[in-house]
């Protein structure tokens, strides 16, 4: 079978032909349709992360849509973050309870595109930041998926006003059209510019909000905690800006803020399938839907060199139907 193999941390992945694997006993056969290249999927093969460095060759992809038996399935692996291989490649073992069927409707890259990032949004909103109806959310890093999903998601539990901040012009755009009320310009590059940032995120929302979505850190998280009522919280779930964040005490002490973090790692086998039973209902639905774009398995390794550059649309996402 035709699959992407990553030989070295740190380098790009190639495309070889590979034994089909042998699936055992509690694993079925996934062939798989559509596998996005996701920010951890990166992080895993650099060998820099917390992970560890990874066995290699391994196939990488840490999630993917696919068919069993005439079953349209989405499936997690734990690619580059445990020895075995993941979802970028023709045919994938998958461990049955692993599989989520998706409802009618969903399309496979589509739920590709969406995957965990959805399933980071949907879950830091609602069971970390306990999002109550009529409430106001700060969406950051709000062009890319998560962020792009966490927007819709917002709107679709009930918030009141949702803004995003982003920080290209085309980000903004995507935060727009997924129905952010309001869309702030991120002006990251200057250390010193915290308060400025927050009187632009806070003028954009219009009043205290009640809870900030985090994908970023760094300085956009410090200027959105400024814009949080007394008692908002904040969920972090990614470090896209900064791995460090110049969050003052006073700030955090002074309105009592609950500031959280969030991994997806943490989602028991069961609340994983569910949400992203409900992420696929919304794609059904045609309420939930993030930028993507279609690459075949062949281009994957300048697909993967556009992600790391941050030369890119929207979720790449390899065809292999
Ligand atoms: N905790 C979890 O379980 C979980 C799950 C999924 C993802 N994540 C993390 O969440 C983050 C976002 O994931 P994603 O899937 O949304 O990735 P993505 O689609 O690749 O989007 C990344 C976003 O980060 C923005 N960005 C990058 N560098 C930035 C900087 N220096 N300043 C401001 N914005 C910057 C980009 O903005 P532009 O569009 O303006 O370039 C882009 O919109 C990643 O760190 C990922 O690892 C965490």
């Amino acid at each position: 079978m035709r699959a992407v193999e990553l030989h070295t941390p740190g380098d790009p992945p190639a495309v070889v032909d590979r034994a089909e694997p042998v699936p055992s006993a509690d694993q079925v056969l996934v062939r798989v349709a559509a596998a996005p290249i996701v920010p951890l999927d990166l992080l895993c093969a650099s060998g820099t992360s917390y992970f560890g460095t990874p066995r290699t060759p391994y196939v990488p992809g840490v999630q993917g849509v696919g068919t069993v038996d005439g079953r349209v399935v989405w499936f997690p692996t734990t690619a580059g973050m445990a020895p075995g291989d993941g979802s970028m490649a023709e045919l994938v073992a998958v461990a049955e309870h692993d599989l989520v069927t998706l409802p009618d409707g969903a399309a496979p890259a589509e739920v590709a595109a969406l995957g965990l990032s959805a399933i980071a949004a949907h879950m830091a909103l609602t069971w970390r930041g306990e999002l109550a109806r009529g409430e106001t959310v700060i969406v950051l890093g709000a062009g890319g998926v998560v962020g792009q999903a966490a927007i819709q998601l917002a709107r679709l539990y009930g918030a009141g006003r949702v803004v995003g901040a982003a920080r290209s012009h085309a980000g903004q755009q995507r935060a727009l059209a997924a129905g952010a009320d309001a869309v702030v310009a991120l002006d990251t590059d200057s250390p010193g510019d915290v308060t400025e940032l927050a009187d632009r995120i806070g003028g954009a929302a219009d009043g205290p909000a009640d809870l900030v979505l985090d994908p970023l850190f760094g300085v956009p998280a410090a200027a959105a905690a400024k814009c949080l009522r007394p008692g908002g919280r904040m969920v972090n779930l990614g470090s896209s800006a900064d791995e460090h964040c110049p969050l003052d005490s006073s700030t955090i002490r002074s309105r009592s803020l609950r500031v959280l973090g969030y991994t997806n790692n943490e989602l028991t086998r069961d609340q994983k399938a569910e949400a992203m039973r409900a992420v696929a209902q919304h794609a059904a639905d045609g309420d939930l839907t993030v930028a993507h774009e279609l690459v075949p398995l062949e281009d994957a390794p300048a697909a993967w060199q556009r992600q790391a550059e941050g030369r890119t649309t929207g979720r790449l996402v390899l065809s292999l139907g």
